[in-house]
């Protein structure tokens, strides 16, 4: 259930994409924005004020990756499986990582503090086995420089 207060933070974001012809996307993204992920309720609340029905919102956000519909950790980590990576290990990168943080990727830890992630390819292959935490690059990982570096985030 959302709060009076919640409601009114999301009648504002509507409000100001009502002239727009295909507002939702942005909707969608700037209510995440504002809450972290996109809570179930707020997904109901924005059904009845745009009316528009709850399936076809359900179907643009588990369309776009972009769009959670769970609590996100504060640090996203993004571990690159891409050809160069896993040629250089990156499968011990993403073991020990599921093992320090306890959670698989596409999972957030209990305390919110990390999500994990996998991607194809980061675009620095130069520097394999690549992770990127938020919006920092840590190249040339091995197992064992993992925890000190993730520990910088806790
Ligand atoms: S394959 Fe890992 S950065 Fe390109």
């Amino acid at each position: 259930m959302l709060s009076k207060e919640d409601e009114e933070k999301i009648n504002q974001i509507i409000d100001r994409y009502r002239d727009d012809s295909g507002p939702l996307i942005s909707i969608l993204q700037e209510v995440q924005t504002t809450f972290g992920y996109l809570p179930k309720d707020a997904l109901f609340h924005l059904s009845r004020r745009l009316k528009i029905p709850e399936s076809k919102i359900w179907g643009v956000v588990t369309f776009y990756s972009q769009f959670y519909l769970e609590p996100r950790g504060r640090n996203t980590i993004k571990v690159c499986l891409g050809t160069a990576c896993h040629v250089k290990g990156s499968d011990k990168i993403l073991d020990k990582l599921r093992k320090i943080l306890g959670i698989k990727e596409g999972q957030t830890t209990k305390d919110l503090k990390f999500s994990l992630e996998t991607v194809r390819c980061l675009g620095t292959c130069f520097l394999a086995p690549v992770m990127m935490i938020n919006n920092d690059y840590y190249g040339r990982l091995t197992p064992d420089r993992v925890e000190h570096i993730v520990n910088q985030y806790r």
